[in-house]
């Protein structure tokens, strides 16, 4: 098998898969990344999502191959439990999951938009996460707590 080399996280890593292995798999499998979640597999869901050189990708339908010196976040990337990212303080302060599993999708997703649009209107949040399946339908409390870490007005409920 080919070796592919890739920068996760900030770090080089090294894994020997196939070529058409996605990245999801070669994240959760060969390099113990869990944060990005098995949804669909098909590029529907948002739950695998990962920052590819900062902009919010599907990892599930992206080849190992396609990578190459790309930077690739993962949420295990963005903050520790003791000094989590502002998007993440925000989920947890606004308590935007039920579940979970649809969290990394909808936290990934999220710092793509603020890393690009910083002050995004209601409008725009909704639809940069309009892909991002959550079958729990905590959508209001996702919505706000992405109001909450740009700093834009929370509505109450
Ligand atoms: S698992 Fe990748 S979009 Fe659903
Ligand atoms: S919190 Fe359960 S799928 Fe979104």
């Amino acid at each position: 098998m080919p070796a592919y080399t890739l920068q996760v996280n900030g770090q080089t890593r090294t894994v020997d898969v196939d070529s058409d292995t996605p990245l999801l798999y070669v994240l959760r499998d060969d390099l113990g990344l869990h944060g990005p979640k098995f949804g669909c597999g098909l590029g529907q869901c948002g739950a695998c999502t990962v920052l590819f050189n900062g902009a919010a990708t599907r990892s599930c339908v992206l080849p190992v191959s396609s990578v190459g010196d790309a930077k690739v976040t993962t949420l295990e990337g963005l903050g520790t439990p003791e000094h989590p990212h502002p998007v993440q303080a925000a989920f947890i302060a606004e308590q935007a999951a039920q579940c979970g599993y649809c969290i990394n999708g909808m936290v990934m997703t999220s710092v793509g938009l603020l890393s690009q649009t910083a002050k995004p209107t209601e409008t725009q949040i909704r639809d940069a996460l309009a892909g991002n399946l959550c079958r729990c339908g905590t959508h209001t409390r996702i919505i706000k707590a992405v109001q909450r870490a740009a700093g834009t007005p929370v509505k109450e409920a």
